[in-house]
């Protein structure tokens, strides 16, 4: 949610800034901006995409070897030029990029109004930078320590960027709840909100932790705290390649992450169960294992697809590790002063690590004592410093707004944690534990075989993509993916969607039904398929046109469905990572058919750093 980008060093900043706001634009896309400092600032600001941008500064003055650059996802004012970061103070000496919320920006804003402080922008960050510079020059201070002064008078979250005209050699960084990368190159420094527009240029880089200030020249990075200690940067490596956030021929973003689902969730079990298929190994549990497979309860949290991924846990996890589970959006964990036991273990489910209601409900874990995991994409991410212990992802790079294949990897690691966790607590027999290991390790081959029907799913796609409303149906395992299949669709295609367990759907939704009304059913082989095949006659008595998902070679299904699109067969736990591809397929389809921004959807951004 705002992707912020800088430089300094002996380059032209400006184009590392515009390929860095186009790395980034997955995270905001209401407007652009940039800021460079040559003899004086020049500052340029564009409503809309970063192209808008790029076509307005063409003819400017984009000279500089120092610069910063955002762009945007709207919180406080509307997606325009004035609202569009940089923000530059009201006397000129600071100019600044901003991501993350200032709570108390209307306490502050009426203070230097006060003062005598004019505002251009209804954002919370014009009020930041107007306080930077009311300290430095009230109290004729240095940029650093007007910086550090402001900081401590704010509340919220930010990763922010500064430059400042007088002291023409640095930039400031801080952090405070949104991420903020610095990528060390020879005699220069690149700064991004995560490391997609760093990769290109080196491998090399830190991770700001919370209240981190960097003072950064181009020789030279020095780190403090918000209380001014001297610290010591930790430097790791990328283990990113440029490749993995360029599209690789695909259309779009969203096209080939589904494509390389067959490859992420294999990179996510890679490693983790042992070459002869016996046992699973998941090294950031070791040494929470004794607790978590003693768990009086476990209440897994996430937000959108994460908490479909969390739902196809609680099937798993209780059916194969008989450990409770409860789902909780994060949202609403956090404010409905939820009952949080000792021997309780939160496990928190996040494809950016960054998710702010997420961030906020696993504090709140926290305090209450409890053991708090993470299951989490992107690597040195905010989620997975907070948590007692892990399992990342291994997805890559998910650039696509709409999630896909960091929902199959998050299921895989659920799928892993409740095989393990029902042979920790034998509940699984060894001959069950070695079948459902086998199991997973061909599920990829079976998602490649999916995929070679995608022509199937486009036809289909054709048909239906002018409908208004769609219906999705699933039982059990299947139950979640109903419901991620109908987030899908809305999300891209702006259709209406529902998801349904269904056998509710006769409790109302049935209502709705009639000859234009498509219905997805999730009926593929599993304890519950005669009930499902029930259902699905249900649909065809009120003329609805179901689609049905169903295990290859099943023919009862064929006859009642206006479509059949078919799975391989899998054990039902496994159900989930293959039923959920047909319907990323439609979406995706209907959604280039109606002429969408796949990758980018309105009012969307890819992580959500606002609460
Ligand atoms: O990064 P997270 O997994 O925490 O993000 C959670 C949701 O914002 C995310 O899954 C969202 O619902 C996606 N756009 C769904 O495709």
């Amino acid at each position: 949610m705002c992707g912020i980008v800088a430089y300094i060093g002996s380059k032209p900043a400006y184009p590392i800034l515009i390929n860095g706001l186009k790395r980034l634009e997955y995270r905001g896309y209401d407007s652009a901006g940039i800021a460079l400092l040559d003899k004086n600032i020049s500052t340029y600001k564009r409503k809309g995409k970063v192209s808008d941008l790029e076509a307005f500064v063409e003819d400017k003055n984009t000279n500089g070897f120092i610069g910063i650059g955002h762009t945007r996802w709207a919180t406080h004012g509307a997606p325009n030029d004035v609202n569009a970061h940089p923000h530059v103070s009201q006397h000129g000496h600071f100019v600044i990029i901003h991501n993350g919320i200032i709570e108390n920006y209307g306490r502050l804003k009426k203070r230097l109004e006060d003062r005598g402080y004019k505002f251009q922008s209804e954002t919370d960050t014009e009020v930041l930078s107007n306080l930077i510079e009311y300290i430095y020059l009230k109290g004729n201070v240095s940029a650093e320590i007007a910086v550090r002064l402001a900081l401590t008078k704010v509340i919220g979250a930010y990763g922010l960027v500064i430059m400042c005209k007088d002291e023409p050699d640095k930039l400031i960084a801080a952090r405070k709840g949104s991420p903020l990368v610095i990528g060390i190159g020879k005699e220069e420094y690149y700064l991004a909100s995560d490391a997609t527009p760093i990769v290109e240029y080196t491998k090399s880089v830190i991770y700001l932790n919370e209240n981190d200030i960097a003072i950064i020249k181009k020789d030279e990075l020095s780190l403090k705290s918000l209380t001014n200690e001297k610290l010591t940067p930790e430097i790791h490596t990328l283990d990113l390649d440029v490749d993995e956030i360029e599209k690789g021929g695909y259309e779009h973003y969203m096209l080939k992450e589904i494509f390389e689902q067959p490859r992420s969730i294999l990179d996510t079990f890679r490693g983790r169960v042992v070459p002869d298929m016996s046992a699973i190994h998941l090294g950031g549990l070791l040494e929470v294992l004794p607790r978590l497979k003693e768990a009086k309860r476990i209440i897994i949290i996430g937000c959108g697809t994460s908490w479909h991924a969390g739902l196809v846990g609680e099937y798993l996890l209780e059916d194969l590790a008989r450990i409770p589970v409860e789902v909780e959006y994060a949202s609403e964990f956090r404010y409905r002063n939820p009952i949080i036991n000792k021997d309780d273990v939160i496990i928190a489910i996040s494809q950016s690590g960054e998710t702010a209601d997420t961030l906020a409900a696993i504090q709140l874990a926290k305090e209450n004592g409890a053991m708090v995991l993470g299951i989490c994409n992107v690597v040195g991410s905010s989620i997975p410093r907070l948590t007692d212990g892990g399992v990342y992802t291994h997805a890559g790079p998910e650039i696509g707004v709409a999630s896909t294949k960091a929902f199959t990897a998050q299921v895989t690691v659920l799928t892993m944690m409740a095989i393990l966790l029902g042979r920790e607590r034998n509940i699984i027999s060894d001959e069950n534990y070695k079948k459902l290991i086998l199991e997973l390790v061909s599920i990829p081959e079976k998602i490649e075989k999916i995929l070679t029907y995608s022509a199937v799913f486009e036809k289909i796609a054709a048909l239906y993509k002018n409908a208004n409303n769609f219906l999705y149906l699933g039982r059990g395992y299947f139950f979640p993916v109903a419901l991620e299949g109908a987030l899908k669709l809305k999300e891209i295609s702006y259709i209406h969607a529902e998801g349904y367990p269904a056998a509710e759907m006769k409790h109302g939704p049935i209502a709705l039904i009639d000859e234009k009304m498509p219905i997805v059913v999730i009926a593929a082989k599993d304890k519950s398929y005669e009930k499902v095949v029930s259902n699905i006659q249900e649909v065809k008595a009120r003329k609805g046109i179901v689609i049905a998902i169903v295990t290859e070679g099943d023919t009862i299904i064929k006859e009642m469905a206006d479509h059949v699109l078919e799975i391989p067969y899998t054990h039902e736990a496994l159900g989930p990572l293959l039923a959920v591809i047909p319907l990323q397929l439609l979406s995706y389809y209907i959604a280039v058919m109606r002429g969408c921004n796949v990758d980018q959807p309105r009012n969307l951004a890819k992580s959500v750093t606002v609460e």
